[in-house]
């Protein structure tokens, strides 16, 4: 659904965003795990970025959703 726009050169061209994400997401290690193993513990474009912004209720930076699931990375740095 995301992606309708965001892998949209033209539709994103006057933004000067990156349209990339989804072709991204796809190879990664959370693409792979829910796109092709259906593991639903691993994040899609919403776990992270939320739905109506860029970051989900309660976060600051998408950055910081990491530590949702990688608790104990998080606490490491
Ligand atoms: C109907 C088209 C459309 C859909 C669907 C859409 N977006 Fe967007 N998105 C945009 C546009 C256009 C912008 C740029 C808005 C601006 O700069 O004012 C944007 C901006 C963003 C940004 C901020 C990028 C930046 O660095 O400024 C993020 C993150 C984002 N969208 C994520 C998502 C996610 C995640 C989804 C799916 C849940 C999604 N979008 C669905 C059109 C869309
Ligand atoms: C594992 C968490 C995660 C997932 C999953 C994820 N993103 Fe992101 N996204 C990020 C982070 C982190 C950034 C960089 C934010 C920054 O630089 O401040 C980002 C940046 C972006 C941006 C800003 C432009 C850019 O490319 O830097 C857009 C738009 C975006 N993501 C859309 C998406 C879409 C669409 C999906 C699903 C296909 C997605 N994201 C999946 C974490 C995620
Ligand atoms: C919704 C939970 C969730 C969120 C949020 C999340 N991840 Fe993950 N992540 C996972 C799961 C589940 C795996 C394991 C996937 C697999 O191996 O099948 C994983 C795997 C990884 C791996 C590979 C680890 C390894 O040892 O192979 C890295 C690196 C990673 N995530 C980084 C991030 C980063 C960076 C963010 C934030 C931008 C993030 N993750 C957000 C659930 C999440």
């Amino acid at each position: 659904m995301c992606a309708r726009c965001h892998a949209d050169a033209a539709l994103m061209a006057s933004y000067g965003i990156p349209t990339d994400q989804y072709g991204l997401y796809q190879n990664s290690v959370h693409g792979v795990a829910v796109l092709q193993n259906q593991d639903q513990r691993a994040p899609t474009c919403s776990t992270c970025h939320g739905k109506h912004g860029a970051a989900p209720p309660g976060y600051s930076q998408v950055a910081n959703v990491c530590g949702q699931c990688h608790s104990a990375t998080e606490n490491t740095t």
